[in-house]
C-alpha cells in the first residue's frame, strides 16, 4: 500500500467489490472508530466473561464438569487475547487498557435489572455485569448468552476487516461447543423434577438479559456498521434469529418460552 489516506468513496468501492482490509491499510476515520468500538466491546466481553466463569471451576458438580468449565475459561481467555491482539495491531495499548479496568467487577444484587445500561467504564456487553450465582445460571449463560454471541459473530465472520474475520472463525467454533454444553444440561435440568422449576426461572432471567444485548432495531450505530460491512444485518434480525433458535430448544426441553418486553436505549 503506497497511500496513507483514502477517501470514503474509494474505500467503500473497495469493500463493496469484496476486498478485505488489513491492519496497515489506510482507512477512513469513521471506519477505524467503529471497528475499534466493535473490537473493544468483544475483547472486554470475552475477558470479563472468562472471569465470571472462573469460580465455577471450583463449584462445578463433578470432576468432568470442572475440566469442561476450565476448558471454557481457557477458550474465553484465548478469545480475549486474539481480539486484543487485533486492537494492538491498530495501535491500542492493550495492557494499559487491561490495567485501567476491573473486568472482574460484578453487580452485587443478582436480581437487579440494568436493562441496556453499562455498570462500569469498560465496554463489555452489559450482560457480563450480572453475577453467575448458581450452576443453573452457568448453564443458562451457555444456553442463552453463548448462543446470542454466536449469532452476533455470524456477521463478523464475513466482515470487511480481515484480521477480525480470521480470528472469529475459530472463536465461533469454540462458542458452539459452549452452546452444546448448555443444550445438554438444559435438557437434563428440565427433565429432572427436582431442578425443573429452577431451570425455568433461570431461563427467564438469562433469556431476557440476552434479548437486551442486540440493540435497538434500525439503530444509528448499526446502520454505520452495515455501511462499512462490519456487520450485515439489522440488530433486530440477529435478535429474532436467536429467539427462534431458543424457541425450538425450549420446546424440545419441555420448558415454557419466556415473555420478553423490549427495553431499548434510544440514544444508540
Ligand atoms: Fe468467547
Ligand atoms: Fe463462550
Amino acid at each position: 500500500m503506497t497511500t496513507t489516506t483514502i477517501s470514503d468513496e474509494e474505500f467503500l468501492q473497495r469493500i463493496q467489490s469484496g476486498e478485505k482490509i488489513e491492519a496497515n491499510d489506510p482507512m477512513p476515520a469513521e471506519y477505524r472508530e467503529n471497528l475499534l468500538n466493535l473490537l473493544e466491546m468483544q475483547a472486554d466481553s470475552e475477558l470479563s466473561g472468562a472471569y465470571g466463569y472462573i469460580p465455577w471451576i471450583e463449584k462445578a458438580p463433578t470432576v468432568h464438569e470442572k475440566l469442561l468449565v476450565a476448558q471454557i475459561v481457557k477458550d474465553e481467555i484465548r478469545h480475549a487475547y486474539a481480539i486484543y491482539k487485533c486492537l494492538e495491531e491498530l495501535g491500542v495499548d492493550i495492557d494499559k487498557r487491561i490495567q485501567e479496568q476491573d473486568f472482574a467487577y460484578r453487580l452485587q444484587e443478582g436480581d437487579v435489572n440494568i436493562g441496556t445500561e453499562r455498570a462500569a467504564k469498560d465496554k463489555r456487553v452489559n450482560i457480563f455485569y450480572y453475577p453467575i450465582e448458581t450452576w443453573t445460571d452457568f448453564i443458562m449463560f451457555n444456553f442463552c448468552m453463548d448462543r446470542g454471541a454466536g449469532h452476533q459473530l455470524e456477521d463478523a465472520k464475513d466482515s470487511s476487516y480481515a484480521p477480525w474475520a480470521r480470528a472469529i472463525k475459530t472463536i465461533f467454533n469454540e462458542e458452539m461447543m459452549h452452546v452444546n454444553h448448555g443444550d445438554t444440561w438444559v435438557e437434563r435440568l428440565a427433565n429432572d423434577p427436582a431442578t425443573r422449576d429452577e431451570a425455568q426461572a433461570a431461563l427467564e432471567k438469562w433469556f431476557n438479559r440476552t434479548m437486551n444485548i442486540f440493540g435497538r432495531p434500525g439503530s444509528r450505530r448499526n446502520l454505520i456498521y452495515q455501511k462499512w460491512s462490519l456487520k450485515h444485518r439489522d440488530n433486530d434480525a440477529v435478535r429474532q434469529a436467536f429467539r427462534q433458535e431458543i424457541e425450538e430448544k425450549v420446546a424440545k426441553a419441555g420448558l415454557k418460552m419466556p415473555e420478553w418486553t423490549p427495553n431499548y436505549d434510544e440514544n444508540v
